[in-house]
């Protein structure tokens, strides 16, 4: 059996330097409670922390930039805090759009389109559909996102492929499968941060954060800003990715 061929940065050759950032935008609700301040109130901030992260991406040289904004597992929330994050990304896709379209940014939402709202999902499409030419950056909004939930609604797929023969099963591998996923036409996430402390995947992108490289950072999503993106990274690249090989002079 020969190997399988080793992954590679998603830049390419380059594996100095993240070309794909994941991130988890934790800690909004404690950074709103600690001020004695409601929740939304704590997301809100999270919304001007993800235009400065995305600006800062920009910057930086990144090529893609993928945040968890609403889980599939958030919608056992308060139902005012629910109606609260749908109406951030509503807010922020139409005040954001014109400048995003302008910048060369590519939006793609990351996610089951089930269950949300109509309003919600024109929105979502739009966004998609006028950016869909872009290509200097790209901005992937995982919304009513979970990693079972999108590697089942590909298995799904994939066996409807297969019982329409159009996909020979014996033919099904890791990259005809993936081909199924939301994140089809997307390299794999180099580096992913999650603030707030936690240390967990909490179900975001677990096919594609393989051999991702983890960085969990004690700030608050709302206060997070490019000297934190800016640490991930030298972070990340102070490491060596060894793809499950060896590592570099060892052989
Ligand atoms: C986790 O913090 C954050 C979320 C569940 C939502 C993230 C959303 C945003 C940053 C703003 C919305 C952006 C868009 C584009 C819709 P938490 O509430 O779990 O914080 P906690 O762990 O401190 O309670």
């Amino acid at each position: 059996m020969s190997a399988a061929p080793a992954p590679t940065a998603s830049n390419g050759d380059d594996v100095s330097r993240p070309g794909h950032v994941a991130i988890i935008m934790d800690g909004n609700g404690r950074w709103a409670t600690s001020r004695g301040l409601p929740r939304a109130v704590g997301h809100e901030r999270g919304v001007e922390a993800l235009r400065r992260t995305v600006e800062a991406a920009q910057k930086l040289g990144l090529e893609t930039l993928t945040v968890f904004s609403f889980s599939t597992e958030n919608w056992r929330r308060p139902a005012s805090e629910v109606s609260a994050l749908f109406g951030l990304l509503k807010a922020y896709v139409k005040r954001d759009l014109d400048r995003l379209t302008r910048e060369g940014v590519r939006i793609r939402v990351l996610g089951t389109r089930a269950g949300l709202p109509a309003d919600i999902l024109a929105l979502v499409e739009r966004a998609e559909q006028r950016t869909r030419d872009n290509a200097k950056f790209n901005l992937c909004i995982a919304f009513n996102y979970g990693g079972r939930e999108e590697l089942v609604r590909a298995a799904q797929a994939a066996i409807k492929a297969g019982l329409e023969g159009k996909l020979d099963p014996d033919s099904l591998n890791e990259d005809t499968f993936e081909q199924f996923l939301d994140t089809s036409d997307l390299p794999d996430p180099d580096l992913l941060i999650r603030t707030s402390g936690e240390s967990r995947l909490s179900n975001f992108l677990i096919w594609q954060a393989a051999y991702t490289e983890l960085v969990f950072m004690d700030v608050l999503w709302p206060d997070f800003g490019e000297s934190h993106l800016r640490e991930a990274i030298e972070t990340y690249m102070a490491r060596e990715r060894r793809f499950g090989g060896l590592a570099s002079g060892a052989a």
